[in-house]
């Protein structure tokens, strides 16, 4: 395994991008970010990835590319939040051509999740760990023995008639001008009927939301322990990163 690694997050809003000390498990230096351009097509995105690893040390090996899309071989096989030509589309492969280096594709929620795991809230946590992202959507990793149950997409189960994801995901906060206790309460609705499935033992909330975790915390109510994401915003950089030098 190589020490500094490039790490980028694909979201709705930004793409950020870091070299990441995996020994540490830290930033080695600054996130930078970029807009996500409109439309996020393969081809716009890939050159945000190009122009962000550009401004970087390169680091070693593999860049991991942590991204809002069901992932398999590289391949984006669903775009709730990103344009519908990534559909079928291999990221990986299109990102190595345009950064001329070996690239990783990922889930976010996943690259997010295993940074957690390693590094971060999850650490030693053994039994059923369930990662939450609240973002422009609503991202999922699930652990169980410390290994990862790859693209589990729960931001889309069905809550109040309607995708989990557009009744309580960070963004819907801020577009339905929702204060804590009312966000709080859609939360709660989506930490029960996902309790109810999977029994976690620990959730772990990220997303950038999660640096006020202290300000929504005591209005969560779950059976399992709630923990906040150590990583907050930057868990899907790390996580990427982590998982492009194990590949
Ligand atoms: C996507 C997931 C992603 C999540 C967070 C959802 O809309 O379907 O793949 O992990 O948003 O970005």
């Amino acid at each position: 395994m190589t020490d500094e690694v490039l790490g980028i997050d694909v979201g709705g809003s930004s793409v950020k991008a870091g070299l990441v000390d995996l020994k540490a498990g830290r930033l080695t230096g600054e996130l930078i970010s970029a807009p996500t351009p409109r439309p996020s097509t393969p081809v716009a995105v890939t050159g945000v990835l190009a122009g962000l690893a550009a401004r970087l040390p390169a680091g070693a090996g593999r860049v991991g590319v942590a991204f809002p899309s069901v992932i398999k071989d590289g391949t984006a096989y669903s775009a709730a939040n990103i344009d519908a030509a990534w559909l079928g589309t291999n990221g990986a492969a299109l990102a190595s051509r345009a950064l001329a280096r070996p690239v990783l594709f990922l889930n976010d929620a996943d690259a997010a999740g295993l940074a957690e795991m390693r590094f971060g809230s999850g650490r030693g946590c053994t039994g059923t760990v369930v990662m939450l992202t609240f973002g422009t959507g609503i991202g999922t990793a699930l652990f169980t023995g410390g290994k990862l149950f790859p693209n589990s997409e729960l931001g889309h189960l069905e809550l109040h008639g309607m995708d989990a994801e557009k009744w309580a995901s960070a963004q819907v906060r801020s577009a339905q001008g929702l204060d804590f206790p009312a966000w709080s309460a859609r939360v709660n609705d989506y930490l029960l009927a996902m309790h109810k499935l999977l029994w976690p033992d620990v959730f772990i909330l990220g997303g950038a939301v999660s640096e006020r975790f202290a300000e929504f915390a005591p209005l969560l109510r779950s059976p399992a322990e709630l923990r906040p994401a150590y990583f907050a915003g930057q868990a899907g950089v790390v996580g990427a990163a982590l998982a492009a030098a194990e590949a």
